[in-house]
């Protein structure tokens, strides 16, 4: 067999599982479910409910603007468990009476951005890991300018699968210290995990605007293998320098949003209706269109690129984190 026809017979097995949207559940996949579920029916339970969940926060996954569950490909309804021992997502509604949809977020967790926030604000790179953290931004910014040029939608959703991951990685690792040393977090185990959590929405935001075609996925799962793991080694080894590092991908990111933003600004990209997640998530009105989405993105990079700086400031005091409360009560 040839290297290509290898190649791709390796793809079509493994092409599902690892860029299909939808997790592949292997039991299922092998039918063994019902047997599994006999020996271990509270885990089974639990993924059913998680399935069903999932199902009904389809609007997320599905375009948004659509509240049609999407049919199964085996042409069978599927039926999930919605409530295990009375546990349940309780039914919201917004204030005009409406079901509130998302899953993803709950009305507690909307907000409006600050769109005040000073764009231009640049922390001058002064003791040596601030230049490192410096220059190794700058010198991914040269190749990500030629690969997605002006294509704002797809630069924003692959980088937005990047953004996601800093804070995930330093809230678990406070987290872990926490737990560890007995003691208080001031806050930033929350402040690092919402961080992680609306980058994420930035993400769920941009694929009602863009789809990520085959490559991309493909181009996105090694970036994670690899991002992850390095900054999880960077912030074990150096918090100061990590989140120095995330401060200037967020001067970055704000430098791309307002590129974005010019180019909708001259119609060189059409100012489309905002997406119904956007709305709901940065409670924009009705009528809100792209444009003001980009526009709240931006305040909340400008906003992930203080609260960065200020972590790394903490530590080159000689302080922990915990020393200082974190700046929580607005995104
Ligand atoms: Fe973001
Ligand atoms: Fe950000």
């Amino acid at each position: 067999m040839s290297s290509r026809m290898a190649g791709a017979a390796l793809l079509r097995h493994l092409g599902p599982r690892l860029f299909a949207a939808e997790p592949v559940s292997g039991l299922a996949g092998r039918g063994l479910v019902p047997a599994a579920a006999r020996i271990l029916p509270a885990r089974m339970s639990s993924t059913a409910a998680e399935a069903a969940t999932r199902e009904a926060a389809a609007p997320e996954q599905h375009g948004g603007g659509s509240t049609e569950k999407p049919k199964p490909a085996d042409g069978q309804e599927k039926k999930g468990i919605v409530s295990y021992w009375g546990i349940e997502s309780p039914k919201l509604v917004k204030e005009d009476g409406t079901e509130w949809r998302w899953f993803c977020f709950r009305p507690w967790d909307t907000y409006r951005a600050d769109t005040s926030i000073d764009m231009k604000k640049h922390h001058e790179p002064r003791a040596l890991p601030d230049k490192l953290a410096y220059w190794l931004v700058k010198s991914l910014v040269v190749p990500k300018q030629l690969f997605f040029q002006r294509r704002h939608a797809s630069h924003a959703l692959l980088l937005e699968t990047v953004a996601a991951v800093p804070g995930m990685v330093g809230g678990m690792l406070l987290h872990l210290r926490s737990l560890r040393r007995f003691e208080h977090s001031g806050g930033w185990i929350r402040a690092l995990l919402e961080e992680a959590e609306n980058e994420r929405m930035h993400l769920m935001t941009f694929l009602e605007v863009a789809q990520p075609k085959w490559w991309e996925r493909a181009l996105v799962l090694a970036a994670q293998g690899v991002y992850f793991n390095a900054y999880f080694v960077a912030y074990l080894a150096s918090p100061k320098f990590a989140h120095r590092f995330v401060g200037y991908l967020e001067e970055e990111a704000v430098h791309s949003y307002t590129e974005y933003l010019k180019d909708l600004e001259a119609g060189v990209i059409e100012n489309t209706p905002a997406p119904a997640i956007a709305i709901d998530y940065w409670r924009l009105p009705a009528d809100a269109r792209l444009k003001d989405v980009v526009t709240v993105v931006r305040a909340d990079e400008a906003h992930h690129r203080d609260v960065n700086h200020f972590a790394s400031d903490i530590h080159y005091q000689g302080m922990k984190l915990k020393d200082t409360p974190a700046p929580l009560g607005y995104h």
